[in-house]
């Protein structure tokens, strides 16, 4: 009988992070260039925010910001709060997700099934909106429960800080021989998180990030977006554009495509962000020596994604295709 020998781990939320990094020889098969997927579907809560929570919640607990018991509470209505969700449970603690109208249903379930409460705000602030109505009921929850405490993965040092575990796999499974990564944006964690990794190990690496169009992070002026993950319609706290050498804008649209062409080229199932990425790397190709290597960051999991992206109804309804790419 054969034995299986792969790792063993003390509990669920050790098994966040090396996520596998697989090559991609379909995806562009006419270009010269060595180009590898890494899959954060593999989190155990399917997403590359299974990553922040953790050390999010792990760092408030070792620092004694955070005991058995308390609440977290926190505004956020996609992959975060399952992250945290996760993590919560599995430490003992409670947690409130504040959420707008807007939430995607599955997630609402998915969230109660792991035991957080779901606080819904129901009116737009009249100024800033849905965001600036979450983030006054995270105030008023956190004055009015007890030991409650708010990650804030919009300005937490240590949401970046999570991210240079993830560079680091990267660069060590391709022995620091990478030119380009592509990552999505919102909070900027995940890029900056990997850039200062990049720059503290001298790596060659030139990051290319990769936003929304109707994301404000780069100047843009605010758009729709019908797309959950990336994008945001604030600026980061985290971004320095310094370190990064170019950013490209990505429509509704050209997801869709990207998450099309990842599946059918690479039987690859991913999120919205994941099709940014790949469109993002087929605008660039022209650019790139031949020969280069690229990595790409893929954010999540596509079953959440199967009513909208990989439903047809919803792309006519919502989303004209307008775009060819050619790669
Ligand atoms: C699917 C997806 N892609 C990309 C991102 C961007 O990650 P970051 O907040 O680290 O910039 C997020 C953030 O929530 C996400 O959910």
């Amino acid at each position: 009988m054969q034995h299986y020998s792969g790792d063993q781990h003390p509990n669920i939320i050790d098994t966040i992070g090396k996520t596998p990094l697989v090559r991609l020889e379909r995806l562009c098969s006419n270009a010269e260039v060595n180009i590898y997927g890494k899959l954060e579907a593999f989190n155990p809560g399917g997403s590359i925010k299974d990553r922040t929570a953790k050390q999010l919640i792990s760092y408030a607990i070792n620092n004694g910001k955070l005991h058995f018991g308390d609440t977290v509470i926190e505004s956020s209505s996609g992959n975060m709060a399952i992250g945290l969700a996760q993590a919560c449970l599995y430490y003992g603690l409670n947690l409130i997700v504040v959420v707008d109208p807007l939430v995607n249903q599955h997630t609402v379930k998915i969230l109660k099934t792991y035991g957080a409460k779901i606080e819904m705000v129901k009116e737009p602030a009249p100024i800033g909106g849905f965001l600036t109505a979450r983030l006054n009921k995270v105030n008023e929850l956190l004055d009015r429960v007890k030991n409650s405490y708010w990650p804030n993965q919009y300005s937490n040092p240590q949401n970046p800080v999570a991210h240079h575990q993830t560079m680091r796999e990267i660069a060590e499974s391709l022995s620091g021989n990478l030119d380009y990564l592509f990552a999505a944006t919102s909070t900027c964690g995940t890029l900056m998180g990997c850039a200062d990794y990049i720059q503290k190990n001298n790596l060659p690496t030139k990051i290319i990030a990769v936003d929304a169009a109707g994301s404000v992070i780069f100047g843009q002026p605010a758009g729709k977006r019908k797309i959950p993950g990336h994008g945001a319609g604030r600026p980061s706290n985290f971004l320095e554009r310094d370190k990064i050498s170019d950013v490209i804008h990505i429509t509704d649209e050209e997801c869709v495509i990207g998450c099309k062409r990842l599946l059918e080229k690479e039987a690859i199932l991913c999120g919205g962000s994941s099709g940014a990425v790949v469109s993002a790397l087929l605008k660039k190709l022209p650019y790139i020596p031949k020969r280069s290597t690229c990595a790409l960051i893929f954010c999540d999991r596509g079953e959440r994604y199967l009513d909208t992206i990989y439903n047809n109804d919803w792309v006519k309804e919502n989303i004209e295709l307008e775009k060819v790419l050619v790669a």
